[in-house]
């Protein structure tokens, strides 16, 4: 599975990478507002320093806007994924935007309908928002099982990436399931390496190791 970190905050992201386990970034219009950054400035600090996709989105809503503003993100770097809107708009970008070799993460989505949609306009990324959808009292994990039993069914290659991840255990049910991607805020993706007995066990064993009197030297 592959983990994206869901921020626009460089520092947090740096600290991240240094792990070696940061595979992208998502990123959108209420992140970029919180960061208090310049958009494209953020995006491409970003995209230099993390190798794998990087998704901006855009904030038009017609066709034509969206190609012009995809069109400026796109020249930031290599690595940038497009993001856009489960719409029809945003879905004709998709299939344009794809078919000229950019990444596109088609973002809140909220049905298999609308994942069957995106795989049909191409995208490489669909993003179902899990915590959102459990928010207004449906099953987000179940739509992430069923969006995965459709693509199998018909061999799509658009990845899976489960956004709107709220706690850890969204992460694990999601592996289970077999999503390709996860995104969560770095707070949720550090929870992931804590567990109490990993440290006591560390706590006992350098206490017994001390006793030793010995250095690895
Ligand atoms: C995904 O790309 C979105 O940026 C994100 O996961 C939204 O999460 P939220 O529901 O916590 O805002």
């Amino acid at each position: 599975m592959k983990f994206f970190a869901d921020t626009a905050e460089i520092s947090e992201i740096r600290e991240l990478a240094e792990t070696g386990l940061l595979d992208g970034v998502t990123t959108n219009p209420s992140l970029i507002h919180k960061s208090g950054r310049d958009f494209l400035e953020v995006v491409g600090e970003i995209a230099s320093v993390v190798g794998g996709p990087v998704s901006a989105e855009v904030v038009a809503l017609d066709y034509e806007g969206m190609m012009r503003e995809a069109e400026v993100l796109r020249k930031i770097a290599g690595n940038i994924a497009i993001k856009v809107p489960l719409t029809p708009a945003g879905l004709h970008a998709c299939k344009s935007l794809t078919g000229d070799g950019t990444m596109v993460n088609v973002t809140l989505c909220f049905s298999a309908a609308q994942a069957l949609l995106a795989a049909k306009a191409g995208a490489t990324f669909i993003s179902p928002f899990v915590g959102r959808h459990d928010d207004v009292g449906f099953d987000g994990m179940q739509l992430i099982a069923d969006i995965r039993m459709i693509y199998d069914n018909y061999d799509y290659a658009t990845q899976i990436l489960v956004a709107s991840v709220r706690h850890p255990m969204h992460v694990v049910e999601a592996a289970k399931i077999g999503a390709d991607v996860m995104t969560a805020p770095p707070k949720i993706i550090w929870q992931l390496f804590k567990h109490p007995l990993t440290e006591s066990g560390i706590a006992s064993f350098l206490k017994d190791w001390e006793s030793t009197g010995q250095a690895i030297v």
